[in-house]
């Protein structure tokens, strides 16, 4: 989608896609992730949400990256930590301790500016975006973040009955951005009830995607 877009959502605050409690598919499969304390989770167009301060709640560090200078106004306001804001190449950085928020686009963000990241959360990533950017953007994450594991939520719903975002993402499709990488494992899928138009029959999928070696 146009940046325009996302920033009229936020300036007009149309933003239902943020969820008022933290996710329910990071708190039930946060203890399969074997996340070490400590360890730095990307968190990839993460608008504000409460998934930050529960996983910095819980020992890690957070690495984000959004759009929306509004949002990231806001996460920190509802975090009731002052940030320290600078100028990194094309990105503001909105940082405090164990926590980096850039501001600006993520196909700008390198390995470089983004540092070391053990696992990426997607949710409302992936999915946010128009089918013709996402192999691009899946290949910029897993580029940028040195193919770190990611946990992935994604939807899938006739799409005849309902326009994203967020948009439909098929298996077949996971498996184009990320065979080659991970072996994709579906951990769950769920029906989902409203606030999508219910004759698309929206599912919730979530995934894990794991490094072939990652044992080695
Ligand atoms: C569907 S929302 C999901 C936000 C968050 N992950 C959540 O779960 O609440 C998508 C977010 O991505 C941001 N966004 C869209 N395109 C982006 C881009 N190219 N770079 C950085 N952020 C982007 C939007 O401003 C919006 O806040």
């Amino acid at each position: 989608m146009e940046h325009q877009f996302w920033n009229d959502l936020w300036e007009k605050e149309e933003i239902g896609f943020h969820m008022k409690t933290v996710n329910t598919f990071l708190t039930k499969y946060y203890k399969a992730l074997a996340l070490p304390k400590n360890s730095r989770i990307f968190i990839p167009l993460c608008g504000k949400t409460l998934d930050i301060g529960w996983l910095l709640s819980n020992g890690h560090k957070v690495v984000g990256v959004e759009l929306s200078e509004i949002a990231i106004e806001q996460l920190f306001l509802e975090l009731g930590i002052t940030p320290k804001i600078s100028i990194l190449d094309e990105f503001k950085l909105y940082s405090a301790k164990d926590l980096d928020i850039f501001v600006g686009d993520i196909f700008n963000l390198t390995k470089k500016l983004i540092g070391p990241v053990y696992t990426v959360f997607d949710r409302g990533g992936l999915v946010a975006l128009l089918q013709n950017s996402r192999l691009q953007y899946a290949k910029h994450i897993i580029h940028i973040t040195k193919s770190a594991p990611q946990l992935l939520i994604t939807f899938q719903y006739d799409m005849t009955q309902m326009e994203g975002p967020p948009f439909s993402i098929s298996q077949k499709e996971i498996e184009t951005h990320y065979k080659h990488t991970y072996t994709p494992f579906l951990l769950e899928t769920t029906n989902v009830e409203g606030p999508f138009n219910p004759l698309a029959k929206v599912k919730e999928k979530v995934w894990h995607l794991q490094r072939f070696n990652h044992n080695e």
